[in-house]
Parts: structure tokens; sequence; C-alpha cells
């Protein structure tokens, strides 16, 4: 699949910007705090319906603007799509000191409204940038997030299954507070039976989010990786059951939160021992891993990531790299550039020199 023309109105630094991108390797060249980022950011939104670094969705609308239109033309089987995102801060002036309330986010496709379980996936992309490099060493949460990504791409299901999971988290997490402060044996039973509920639904979808986070998984470890380092990764699933809520449950109440499911979840990066020490040993990278060690991982992990979503759709996903190439020692950029040969393939970069013998269509920002 292909982005082969990008339309950004109020969006970040760009009030109107228009990008062709070639089916092959594209590369976005221009100095620091251009808008680089802001382009693969923009081409992110319209794959997930959401943005992988803003932590309010409005902070994308331009801070002169109401409302911010990211607009995308998708190819994939000859088929062409019009995807669409449209961001506001939840309210236009309509006069004067007048103003209305509108929806903060509008999701397209070919002009008709989705629901975001029917927006995201349209457009499947693999993004990789310097901040990946924490997925080794930072929170369980942002591991998370990277296989909610991955997966909610290739699989309708999991989209669905997690919407319906983190909804009903919530609502048994206010649940358990109420029976934490109400101890009145009249809610005990009524707040009891209504637990019950809610254990279902979470154990129902978190099977499932469990079985495809497992999945996914096995097949980074199993599959065949142009980085001949030996990494694995292992799953450190919280399994949730009827007995697991049972035994947890008097915790579950005085703590007012659920402790077991995927909400927990987490994986840990390994990396074998020396060739001379038996190869069955493997290290973890987040205590002992060199920060190239770490990073390698990363980008083996990234490209598992491209494999597993070609597999499982039977499309090429886009890749988007931004400002990777600094990262990386000579022989990895050679494996990069190997590999953004295969698919469309969008690059940025404030040096020019990383991609001066590469066959590219060259956009310049300034
Ligand atoms: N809502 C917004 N409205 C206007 N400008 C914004 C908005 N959000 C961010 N910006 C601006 O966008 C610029 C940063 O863009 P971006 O991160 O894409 O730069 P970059 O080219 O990737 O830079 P670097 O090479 O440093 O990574 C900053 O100057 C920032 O002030
Ligand atoms: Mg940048």
């Amino acid at each position: 699949m292909i982005i082969s023309k990008l339309y950004l109105t109020d969006f970040r630094n760009f009030n109107k910007r228009s990008l062709g991108l070639s089916e092959n390797i594209s590369v976005i060249v221009g100095p620091n705090a251009i808008g680089k980022t802001n382009v693969l950011e923009a081409m992110f939104l319209m794959s997930s319906g959401k943005s992988f670094r803003a932590r309010l969705e409005e902070e994308m609308v331009a801070y002169n603007s109401e409302i911010s239109r990211i607009k995308g033309l998708i190819r994939a089987d000859n088929q062409n799509t019009k995807l669409e995102v449209v961001l506001t801060r939840g309210r236009i002036e309509i006069g004067e000191n007048k103003f209305e309330k509108v929806p903060r986010k509008k999701l397209l496709v070919n002009g008709v409204a989705k629901r975001l379980l029917d927006f995201a996936g349209n457009l499947k992309v693999v993004l990789f940038g310097p901040w990946d490099l924490d997925l080794v060493t930072e929170s369980p949460s942002l591991r998370r997030r990277f296989l909610d990504n991955v997966l909610s791409q290739v699989d309708r299901d999991y989209r669905r299954a997690s919407l319906s999971y983190e909804k009903g988290l919530r609502q048994r997490n206010k649940l358990l507070w109420q029976l934490r402060e109400d101890s009145s044996v009249a809610f005990r039973n009524t707040g009891r039976a209504r637990l019950l509920f809610w254990d279902k639904l979470l154990i129902r979808n978190g099977d499932y989010i469990a079985r495809r986070r497992e999945e996914f998984i096995d097949f980074v470890n199993s599959h065949k990786s142009q980085i001949s380092t030996d990494y694995s990764l292992e799953y450190d699933k919280s399994a949730i059951s009827e007995s697991r809520l049972q035994e947890y449950k008097e915790e579950e109440i005085a703590a007012a939160t659920t402790l077991v499911g995927p909400h927990r979840d987490d994986f840990i990066f390994r990396i074998s021992g020396h060739k001379s020490q038996v190869t069955s040993l493997f290290r973890e990278l987040a205590p002992y891993g060199s920060r190239g060690e770490q990073r390698m991982a990363v980008l083996w992990l990234k490209l598992a990531e491209l494999d597993f979503i070609k597999e499982s759709t039977d499309e090429k996903p886009v890749l988007l790299l931004d400002d990777i190439f600094s990262e990386l020692d000579h022989e990895h950029r050679g494996v990069v550039m190997k590999v953004a040969r295969s698919q469309q393939t969008i690059i940025t970069t404030a040096d020019p020199h990383f991609v001066e013998h590469v066959n590219a269509h060259l956009i310049t920002l300034k």
C-alpha cells in the first residue's frame, strides 16, 4: 500500500501544505524544527486515528487556527481511498465572543464519517524514530502501547476487544472503589454481583488480547531477521481468569483497582550470551545491554513488525523512518536502506549526507 499524496491544513506548523510521495523512497530533508516529524505524525494519525506523541490531541491544531485537517490519498490493490482526520479544540468561534461546541475529532473514509474502530487500519504503517529506543528500558506501558499499535492495525477484532476491555476496566475499577467506600451489607451483595458481570467481560476480551499478543511475540522470536545477533522477547503475561480474579478480589477492593489482566502485561528483551557461552543463556537487555545492543534490538523488533504486518495482511505497510540514521552504525544503516527498498518508505533527516547516494524522491522543507 502507498500514500500518494498528503494534504495538511492548519496541522502543527503547517498552514497549508501538500506533499507528493514516491512509491519507493521519499526523503524529507530540512533543518531542526521545520516540521519533519510533524509530517510523519500526520501519516501515523491517518493510520491509527491517534498521535504517537501528542498528550492532548488538540496540540496538533495549529496555534493560529481552530480546525486542523489532514488528508491522504492511499492506494492499495489498485484501489484509491481518501482518509481524512479533522481536529479541533472542542469549540469554534461563530461570532464575537460566541462559541459553538464541536467534536474534537472526526475521522472520515472517502468522505464518510467512521468510528475509530473502522477508521484505523485502512493505512498500515511502521514508524521508527529515536524515541523507540526507550522501548527496551522504559516503563511497561510503552511496550503495551507498542503491542496494541501493531495488533490494532492488522486486526479489527483486536481493536474491538481493546476498546471494550478499557471501558470495562474503568467500570470495574469504579465499582471496586464503591465497594471499598460503602461496606454496608446491602451494597456488598449487589455490588459483588455486578462485579461478576465485569469480570466476565474482562476475561472474554482479555483472553483475546493476550492470545494475539502471544502470537505476535512468537512471530517476532521465530522470524528470519536481517540482523545477525540473537535477540528474543519474553512475554510477561498477567493472566486473567475467574480463579485469578477470585484470588485477588479482596486485595483489589482494598486497592480499588484491577490487579491482573492485559493492562498489566509486559515483555522483556533478551540477548543471547557471547559465542563462547552457552547460547541458551539469554541475558536481559534492559539492565545488561549496551546502548548499541538496545538500539539494534529495537531495530530487530521494528523489522519483525514490518514482516508481521506484511504476513498477516498480505499488504506491505508504509515504512516511516524519523531521523534514525545518526543512531545507527554503518552496517545497520545498510540493513535499513536495504529494507527501505522493498516497500514505500519515507525517511526524514536533518543531515542530507546520510542519504546522499540513495535513489529517492527528495522533499526539502524550509
Ligand atoms: N500546534 C502547533 N502549531 C504550530 N506549530 C507547532 C504546533 N505544534 C508544534 N509546532 C511546531 O512544530 C515544530 C516542530 O516540528 P517537528 O518536531 O516536526 O520538527 P522536526 O523538523 O522534526 O525537527 P527535528 O529535526 O528537531 O526533529 C516546532 O517548531 C513547534 O513549535
Ligand atoms: Mg523531528
